[in-house]
C-alpha cells in the first residue's frame, strides 16, 4: 500500500525548544490514521506542517507522492482538506452563507458543496447563523468546509474535541465511511478513547517524539501483559522486596518479561511464599498508551 504522506526527520524548533523531534510519520493511503498524544505533545505543530501552515525547522515531507516544497505545495494542497484547531466559519453567517465563500474561493460548483453538507448531515441547518450552532455542528461544518473540495486527504485537528458521546459516534462513523469510499484521514486527538475505535493506524507522539506508529494490534504486541500472582501471603512476597501491588487473592506485576518472571518465581519459592498461581493478564489500551507516554496524563 502508497503512503499518503511520510515525513523524514521532521524537526520544529521554537528557540531553544524543540517542540516536534525528528518524526518519520507513514499514513498509508485509505486508512484513518489516528495521530494521538498528551495536550503540548505537539500534533498540532505537525499537522500545520503537514499543511505548510508552519514552517519545519529541518526535515522532509511527502504528501501524495510529491515532496512539499515551496513550488509543489498550492498543487498539493488542492486535493488536502483540513481542519485545524477551533472550527472554522464566521459565527453571524449561515451556514449556507460560509460555505458559499469557501464555494467561491477554491473555485467548487454547487453540487460539490451540497454534497459536503449532505455528507456530514448538516442539510437542515443550513439557513442558521454558524453562533447558533452546537459544538457538534460547528465541527461537522468544519469537515463539510474540508470535504467540498473532494480531498484525497482530510488532517482534522481534534475534530471530536469537546464533543459529547454521540457526537463522537456521529464524526466516528463518518471518517470511517470516507475512508472506505478511499479518503485518507488524519486526525488527532488527546483522548485514546475517542480515536482507538475509529483509526486503524497509530501514531502516537510524546514530547515531540514518535514513541509509536502502527496497527493496534501492533501497539498491544509492544507491551508485556500484567502478572498475576495468586497467593493466600502477598504480606510475605512484598517484605521481600518485589516491586508488586495488592490485589484480591494476591499480587499484580508489571513489566516482567519471560525471564523476569522465572526469577520471581524463584525468588518467591526460595521467600517460601505459598504460590497458587501465576497467570498473565492482559492490559487495556488505555493503560499502554499510558505506559508509553510516561503517564503524563491523559485527561
Ligand atoms: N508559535 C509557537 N511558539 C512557541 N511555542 C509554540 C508555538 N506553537 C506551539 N508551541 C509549543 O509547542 C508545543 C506543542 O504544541 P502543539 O500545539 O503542537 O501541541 P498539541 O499536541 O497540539 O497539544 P493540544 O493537545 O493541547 O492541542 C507546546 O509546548 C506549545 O507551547
Ligand atoms: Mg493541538
Amino acid at each position: 500500500m502508497d503512503d499518503i504522506i511520510t515525513t523524514h526527520r521532521l524537526t520544529k524548533t521554537y528557540g531553544s525548544r524543540t517542540v516536534v523531534d525528528d518524526l518519520d510519520l507513514r499514513v498509508p493511503q485509505g486508512c484513518v490514521y489516528g495521530f494521538l498524544g498528551p495536550n503540548g505533545s505537539g500534533k498540532s505543530t505537525t499537522m500545520k506542517m503537514l499543511l505548510s501552515l508552519a514552517r519545519p525547522s529541518r526535515g522532509e515531507i511527502t504528501v501524495l507522492g510529491r515532496p512539499m516544497n515551496r513550488t509543489t505545495r498550492a498543487g498539493i494542497l488542492r486535493e488536502v482538506g483540513s481542519l485545524i484547531e477551533a472550527p472554522p466559519g464566521y459565527g453571524h453567517l449561515t451556514g449556507r452563507e460560509n460555505m458559499e465563500i469557501v464555494r467561491r474561493m477554491l473555485g467548487l460548483t454547487g453540487g460539490q458543496v451540497s454534497r459536503a453538507v449532505a455528507t456530514v448531515r448538516l442539510q437542515g441547518h443550513m439557513d442558521k447563523p454558524v453562533r447558533e450552532y452546537s459544538l457538534g455542528m460547528k465541527q461537522r461544518l468544519g469537515i463539510a468546509m474540508a470535504l467540498a473540495r473532494e480531498p484525497r486527504l482530510l488532517v482534522l485537528d481534534e475534530p471530536t474535541n469537546g464533543l459529547d458521546p454521540a457526537g463522537i459516534e456521529e464524526i466516528r462513523e463518518l471518517l470511517v465511511s470516507l475512508a472506505g469510499n478511499g479518503v485518507t484521514v488524519m486526525v488527532s486527538s488527546h483522548l485514546l478513547d475517542e480515536i482507538d475505535r475509529m483509526a486503524s493506524v497509530l501514531g502516537i507522539l510524546s514530547r515531540g517524539r514518535l514513541i509509536f506508529q502502527g496497527t493496534r494490534a501492533e501497539l498491544f504486541a509492544r507491551s508485556t501483559p500484567d502478572l498475576l500472582v495468586d497467593t493466600p501471603e502477598p504480606e510475605r512476597a512484598l517484605a521481600l522486596g518485589i516491586p508488586a501491588v495488592r490485589t484480591e487473592g494476591g499480587l499484580r506485576l508489571s513489566g516482567f518479561g519471560d525471564e523476569d518472571t522465572a526469577a520471581l518465581v524463584r525468588r518467591l519459592v526460595g521467600g517460601d511464599v505459598p504460590i497458587h498461581g501465576v497467570r498473565r493478564v492482559r492490559r487495556s489500551l488505555e493503560e499502554v498508551f499510558m505506559d508509553l507516554t510516561g503517564r503524563e496524563g491523559l485527561l
